[in-house]
């Protein structure tokens, strides 16, 4: 669905992004991960066709961005950083006016209201709505015209953990609709939820990309601690792989003398750390 193949890019003299190749199939989620400034919505914007002064090959859904025509937009829907909302006019009547650009039918108003919960604020000016509430109505607004590719830049981003919560689970429920869905974030959390594979970016560049679960896994051992009581409470750990090596571990087993076990693996934030040596704020 999405084929970027040495792609190189700058917005002055010096090169940011170079030499990039990646690609996203039909029906995935991928996710760009990265610090502030490591050009992640600059790369969604050239395959949105924004910044067409690039070298190299970024095809979507068949088009090459730069040659893309109007109906390009017609299979793409967008949740940008920022609110793309008319702040004077309502949500009802934002969304009436952005269904009026599409050829092909669009959803029903109503029924993607609701689906946010912002049914009861409808007739709301967007100037009275809160940050949350914005995030939520641009969202429905990128999927207006049902399309089968999305872009979503943070669609977390300053949601409380209820609506969090809601908006994972509206991507994933139009993920398993059969879209293909690209998306930015910073939060290594909602990544290792929902995204399929994830490529880590700082300065412009690929540091890594698999799945989550294969990332972790590649680079930290998962280890398991323990406690019991001798002379006080005592705490060993080994590593998950080598459980049966450790004589202590297998007594304590034995003796039923355990207090407590639990295993632990590194979290996709340790390991974006240990691969580009940057944290992701
Ligand atoms: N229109 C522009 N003109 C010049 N430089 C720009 C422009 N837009 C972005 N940049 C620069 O490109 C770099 C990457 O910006 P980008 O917006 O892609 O980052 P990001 O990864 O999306 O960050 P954030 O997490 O803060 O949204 C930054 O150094 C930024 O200053
Ligand atoms: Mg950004």
């Amino acid at each position: 669905m999405i084929k970027v193949d040495r792609l190189t890019f700058s917005y002055s003299k010096n090169p940011f992004i170079q030499d990039m190749s990646f690609s996203v199939s039909e029906g995935e989620i991928f996710g760009f991960l990265g610090p502030s400034g490591a050009g992640k919505s600059t790369l969604q914007k050239i395959l949105l066709g924004m910044l067409p002064n690039y070298q190299g090959s970024a095809v979507v859904n068949g088009t090459e961005c730069k040659k893309h025509s109007s109906d390009f937009y017609e299979s793409i829907g967008v949740d940008f950083e920022f609110s793309t909302m008319y702040e004077k006019l309502t949500a009802r009547e934002n969304l009436r006016f952005f269904s009026s650009l599409y050829h092909r039918q669009t959803q029903s108003i109503d029924e993607l209201l609701q689906m946010v919960g912002l049914q009861n604020d409808a007739q709301k000016r967007v100037s009275e709505y809160s940050k949350g509430m914005k995030s939520r109505l641009n969202f429905v607004k990128a999927l207006l015209h049902d399309p089968k590719l999305l872009f979503l830049d943070e669609p977390t981003s300053g949601l409380d953990p209820t609506n969090s919560r809601l908006m994972k689970d509206m991507i994933l429920a139009e993920k398993s609709r059969g879209k293909t869905i690209l998306l930015t974030t910073h939060n290594m959390q909602d990544a290792t939820e929902i995204c399929d594979r994830v490529a880590f970016i700082v300065g412009g560049q690929i540091f890594a990309m698999d799945s989550p679960h294969n990332l972790i896994m590649s680079r930290g051992a998962a280890s398991v601690t323990y406690t019991w009581f001798d002379n006080g409470e005592q705490t060993a750990s080994c590593l998950l792989e080598q459980i049966s090596e450790d004589q202590q571990l297998q007594r304590l087993i034995r003796e039923n003398r355990l207090q407590s076990i639990h295993s632990s693996e590194p979290t996709l934030n340790d390991i974006f750390m240990e691969i580009t040596g940057r944290t992701l704020v």
